[in-house]
């Protein structure tokens, strides 16, 4: 089978990783990728956006199957285009893409199947959004409506910072028509998880749980990022609050969505805070977490293929994934400056090194081959996530130390990652984060 994979992040990368395991798939195509996948894909450098393009390049090279990594092409409607043509894609088309491109659908969605999420009010004026933040209570979360990379949702401790939150969204127009309507809601206190699934638009399987860590610093401060790293499984997630999770969010979700004509295939993403009351869905996502997804696959034992085919065909019932018990840790290594300016094209060092590493895996993200090969030096930077420095172990604490071991043998000029990914999971076991500090 020939498969075409879009995107160019860790993700994708991950997901090729996977691909290239199944003995069903016998060539990766990749669009447009990125250093790490071009070992494992023929990549071509065609827009993720540039969906007429795309549909031609599956065609022009008979493409089996297509699988999308960023939320943009889904929302584009790629996966209308593509059945349409009689092309077997694997996501939700451009309305359920909706989900994740429209936080004021998703609300609207959770409100009518009584799915537990923050109590929320949506405005598409300014003026009466400042009017409710004058009337209600602090702290709120004020959020642009559609995708806006990951910094569309800002947490307001003052009334002060909503209102501007409002104005750089609703009058400044930071997000584009991204911002054309706001949601403010109430801030959850909790721990946050993601519950990925993939469904076939009846049914679905579960994926294993995990937890990103979104800020840029240690102690989940500073600016949000696209995510700093990850493990899996989440040990929030227990047996319990698991089947509560799929009781009471993901199947009436899926059901509803099903008894309503329009049946969500594909990831289903569901970002929730385990709060004091139960777990709330902070938001839906409509394809594979980044990096959440570099820390699920590596235990990931079943063939991916097997859920995808069964999410096109609509068998994911038949379906049964089986997992490696170990826990499993992704750091991402950075760009000195992200998730602000940074600089591309720095010299990576230290690849093959870790390769030699048992359970350890490096997905590549903001990299790219170079155009001399010097010593073991074959890629550089590209991007502001660079690197998800991913590794197994017998325990949380064993995986977590491996993956640091890993991270000590990379190096580029301004690198940089968190030095307490997993702290979460160790502090359930009575452990703290060691000092992983760089030694230079
Ligand atoms: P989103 O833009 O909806 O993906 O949210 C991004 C991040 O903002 C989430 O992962 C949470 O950390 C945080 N967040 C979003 N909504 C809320 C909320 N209602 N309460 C507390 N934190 C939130
Ligand atoms: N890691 C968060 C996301 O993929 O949206």
């Amino acid at each position: 089978m020939k498969v075409l994979v879009i995107g160019s992040g860790g993700r994708e990368h991950a997901i090729c990783w996977k691909l290239a395991q199944s003995e069903r798939v016998n060539k990766i195509f990749a669009i447009p990728g990125n250093g790490g996948i071009a070992q494992l894909a023929e990549c071509t450098d065609i827009k993720t956006d540039a969906i007429e393009g795309i549909v031609d390049f599956a065609q022009e090279k008979e493409i089996d199957i297509t699988i999308i990594g960023p939320e943009a092409t889904l929302a584009a409607g790629i996966v209308n285009k593509f059945n349409k043509k009689g092309l077997r894609i694997f996501g939700p088309d451009i309305e359920m893409a909706k989900l994740e491109a429209s936080k004021v659908f998703a609300k609207q969605t959770m409100a009518r199947f009584k799915i537990p999420t923050a109590n929320f009010a949506i405005f598409d004026n300014p003026d009466e959004a400042k009017q409710h933040i004058n009337k209600r209570g602090t702290p709120m979360v004020v959020k642009a409506d559609g995708l806006a990379a990951g910094k569309g949702s800002i947490i307001c401790q003052k009334k002060k910072e909503a209102i501007d939150a409002v104005k750089m969204i609703m009058v400044d127009k930071k997000f584009g028509p991204s911002g054309d309507r706001v949601i403010i809601e109430d801030c959850l206190v909790g721990e946050e998880a993601s519950i990925i699934v993939i469904s076939d638009g009846m049914h679905f399987v579960n994926l294993a749980s995990s937890q990103d860590h979104k800020r840029i610093y240690d102690g989940d401060s500073g600016p949000n990022t696209g995510g700093m790293g990850a493990y899996s499984p989440a040990p929030v997630i227990d047996d319990v609050m698991n089947n509560h999770i799929q009781d009471k969010i993901v199947k009436p979700l899926i059901f509803q969505l099903h008894e309503e004509g329009t049946p969500f295939k594909g990831v289903l993403y569901v970002g929730i805070m385990i709060t004091k009351d139960g777990p709330l869905v902070l938001e839906f996502n409509v394809r594979f977490g980044d990096p959440e997804t570099q820390a699920i696959f590596p235990r990931l034992k079943s063939d991916l293929m097997d859920a995808i085919e069964a999410s096109i065909d609509g068998n994911i019932e038949n379906v049964k994934l089986e997992w490696d018990q170990r826990p499993c840790v992704c750091v991402v290594c950075a760009s000195g400056g992200y998730p602000g300016k940074y600089k591309k094209g720095i010299p990576i060092y230290g690849l093959d090194e870790t390769a030699k590493l048992e359970d350890v895996v490096v997905f590549h993200a903001g990299t790219k081959q170079t155009r001399y090969e010097i010593r073991d030096m074959k890629y550089e930077t590209n991007g502001g996530r660079v690197l998800g420095v991913t590794a197994l172990g017998r325990n949380i604490k064993a995986a977590i130390d491996k993956t640091y071991q890993a991270c000590g043998k990379i190096s580029f000029e301004g690198i940089y990652y968190r030095r307490d990914i997993g702290y979460r999971a160790l502090r359930r076991e009575g452990l703290r984060i060691k000092d992983y500090s760089r030694k230079t």
